[in-house]
């Protein structure tokens, strides 16, 4: 930036978003950072103007509103603007401009009115972009698909160090890359690098998204205060770090200016309503569960992980989410979470192991949330991220006993790179099939997650890219599977 406040480079190097829309308004977010990969961002430590403009037609002449917000340092001169009094299931376009320079255009849209009649919803869903795994391709064609919502389900980032050539991207990266991240200007670098990806940045800027984060955000397996290496991290130092990774977060995300962490504590989950068709509970399962329950990762035979004291949501988000699923009328609705909700048993033959850091270890909350599904919601379907992995699952009554009824379904989407090219099946694919007679489908190729909604059916797609390693992946639809309104459970395609 010169003396006279014009920008040498350009100020939006990590594009433009929009997110969390309403039927009268929708948040647009973009962080000036002429920058990215240096501490400061390349920004004087000044508050700095910055005008938007949301316009009817992709070429903004038909300009709808206009205003001016302050970037300030202490957002890493990100803004988040709410914008309000837009018309309802309405597509917009918009561009920020700040000295002298101007953003690309990004498109956005509405949400329809409450109990709009809606005839169809088209959604993506995605999660786990491990930035030095490989490329980030299947967003290309997910912008291309011209979405109503793009909802992210956390590993937005990872909290590793990342070499000098950037792994499988095979780019020169910056020496102050290669520790983990624990500042905030450490997490913030972290996002200037992912976020410089210009597929990642056009997807965010062909549809408005819905957020929510994961464990990677912070630290790795983290659950409430318990960071994953208690012996390295003392509580005090961890919330400092959940801080730090939680106010990034927020900063480089079309969230609601509602949203803003308060120290390590950030208010995140929250729904949305489609009109008629579908209403969204976007959960966290990070910052109110219990520990993992003996010691995590899979286990046999773990009594712990059925004590009715421990919980995945915390008292307060579970009441919110059964209270939400027992009165919304949508004919969809949606439980977007972070980890695998149906039991997944992961040992051959008669022994059974579970995952601790899934609801598997959870039992009470689970138990509580498909009892609400079986008594009280008409077409429940759970969508989820951190596997690196696609599955398709009937959600059971009883998951040990294949007689049980079908009471909802859940899609599990894989990762965008992390995991960096897969396979269409492997050893640990075969066996989870063979094992869990309630999971239909696997791949664990990367990809993205695509679903359309219409009062009669929902659709599930499963587009998948070959490779991640480099660049320039074709896509195609691996499975697809639908389910029929009034009858839970997947049929395929
Ligand atoms: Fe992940």
């Amino acid at each position: 930036m010169d003396d006279q406040g014009r920008f040498t480079s350009d100020p939006f190097s990590l594009g433009v978003a929009s997110g969390d829309p309403l039927p009268d308004s929708v948040i647009l977010w973009t962080r000036l950072v002429p920058e990215p990969f240096k501490r400061g961002g390349g920004m004087p430590d000044r508050r700095v103007p910055v005008q938007w403009t949301v316009a009817a037609d992709e070429d903004m002449r038909e300009i709808v509103q206009t205003g001016e917000v302050f970037a300030q340092p202490e957002h890493a001169h990100s803004v988040h603007v709410d914008v309000t009094g837009l018309e309802s299931n309405t597509e917009y376009y918009y561009q920020f401009r700040t000295g002298g320079r101007q953003s690309s255009v990004g498109r956005t849209k509405t949400a329809p009115a409450p109990n709009a009649r809606l005839d169809e919803f088209s959604f993506a869903f995605a999660s786990c972009q491990a930035w030095y795994n490989g490329f980030y391709t299947a967003y290309k064609y997910m912008a291309d698909d011209e979405l109503d919502l793009i909802i992210h389900l956390g590993d937005y980032i990872y909290e590793y160090g990342i070499g000098p050539n950037g792994g499988e991207r095979n780019t020169s990266v910056p020496q102050v890359y290669r520790t983990e991240p624990k500042t905030l200007d450490r997490y913030r670098l972290q996002y200037g690098l992912y976020k410089s990806d210009p597929n990642l940045q056009a997807a965010h800027a062909s549809a408005p998204w819905i957020v929510t984060f994961d464990d990677h955000e912070v630290d790795n397996n983290w659950a409430d205060e318990d960071p994953q290496d208690p012996d390295k991290q003392s509580v005090r130092e961890f919330l400092q770090r959940r801080a730090n990774g939680l106010q990034a977060y927020f900063e480089h995300m079309p969230l609601r200016p509602s949203r803003m962490p308060d120290g390590p504590d950030m208010p995140v989950y929250r729904n949305f309503t489609f009109g008629d068709l579908a209403e969204f509970n976007i959960l966290d399962t990070r910052q109110y569960r219990s520990d993992q329950a003996c010691g995590g990762g899979a286990k046999k035979d773990c009594k712990e992980r059925l004590d009715p004291s421990r919980t995945i949501l915390g008292d307060a988000q579970e009441e919110w989410l059964l209270d939400n699923l027992g009165n919304s009328t949508a004919t969809w609705d949606i439980i977007a979470n972070q980890v695998l909700m149906a039991e997944m048993d992961f040992e051959r033959g008669p022994e059974e192991a579970l995952s601790m850091d899934k609801w598997d270890g959870y039992i009470a909350d689970r138990d509580r949330v498909l009892t609400t599904f079986e008594q009280e919601v008409r077409n429940p379907v759970v969508i989820t991220g951190d596997f690196h992995r696609n599955f398709a699952n009937n959600l059971k009554k009883d998951f040990d006993d294949p007689d049980s009824a079908t009471i909802g379904t859940e899609f599990i989407g894989t990762s965008i790179s992390s995991g960096k090219n897969g396979t269409e099946m492997d050893d640990f694919g075969r066996r989870i099939l063979a094992e869990n007679e309630h999971i239909k489908y696997h791949n664990a190729q990367r990809g993205y997650v695509r679903c359309t909604l219409t009062p009669d059916q929902w659709q599930t797609d499963y587009q998948v890219v070959p490779y991640v390693t480099d660049p320039g992946a074709p896509i195609h639809t691996d499975a697809s599977f639908v389910v029929k309104d009034g009858n839970p459970g997947l049929q395929e395609r």
